[in-house]
């Protein structure tokens, strides 16, 4: 690959990474800012466990709504000025709420198959909040499809190094 075609890859990392960044920041507050009340209320579903558990807290919900619109919020005030891609304070709330929407889908399937908090279920772990958050995003600002695929194969990673540094900060119980 020439020199273009280096900053070509860069450029498109960069721009795909930047597009999904509220749902990463949606995805990350709940752990920082988390705790206090169940947003299941402690309630069982059918099967008799809980439908959520008591780690997916209210506080959690609010601070990931709150954090990942503003992330978008700043990135349409930056984005003139710096020459990025265009992210917006819709777009940053759409990815927000489907992000924790995915997240908390991935939870209920994990309690439905008798997982505990915390216990690792590969892929669904790493990916539902993003595939949540494309799936919101399609109402308002569709993402390129090359978006996607970047996405789709960084965010394993990404997740699984930040939660690790997480952990070893003591902000998360398990290491993924
Ligand atoms: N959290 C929260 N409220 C939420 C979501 C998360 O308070 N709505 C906090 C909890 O302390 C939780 C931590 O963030 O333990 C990490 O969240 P996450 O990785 O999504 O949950 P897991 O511990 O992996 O649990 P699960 O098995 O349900 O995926
Ligand atoms: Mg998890």
């Amino acid at each position: 690959m020439n020199g273009d075609g280096v900053f070509a890859v860069a450029r498109l990392v960069f721009d795909a990474l930047y597009y999904i960044f509220p749902a990463y920041c949606a995805n990350a507050a709940p752990v920082l800012f988390g705790g206090g009340r169940p947003l299941d209320g402690g309630r069982r579903f059918i099967d008799g466990r809980p439908i959520l558990g008591s780690h997916k807290t209210i506080r959690g919900l609010i601070s990931g709504i709150i954090v990942g619109t503003l992330v978008g919020w700043a990135q349409e005030s930056l984005a003139p000025r710096a020459g990025l891609a265009r992210g917006s304070t819709l777009l940053g709330l759409l990815l927000t709420l489907g992000a924790l929407t995915g997240d908390l889908a991935g939870s209920f399937i994990k309690r439905r198959l008798n997982l505990k908090p915390g216990e690792s279920f590969p892929v669904l772990d790493q990916l539902g909040f993003v595939l949540g958050a494309f799936l919101f995003s399609l109402t308002v600002e569709p993402p390129p499809l090359n978006y996607v695929v970047v996405v789709l194969v960084l965010t394993p990673l990404i997740h699984l190094l930040t939660n690790l540094i997480a952990y070893m900060l003591h902000l998360k119980r398990s290491p993924w």
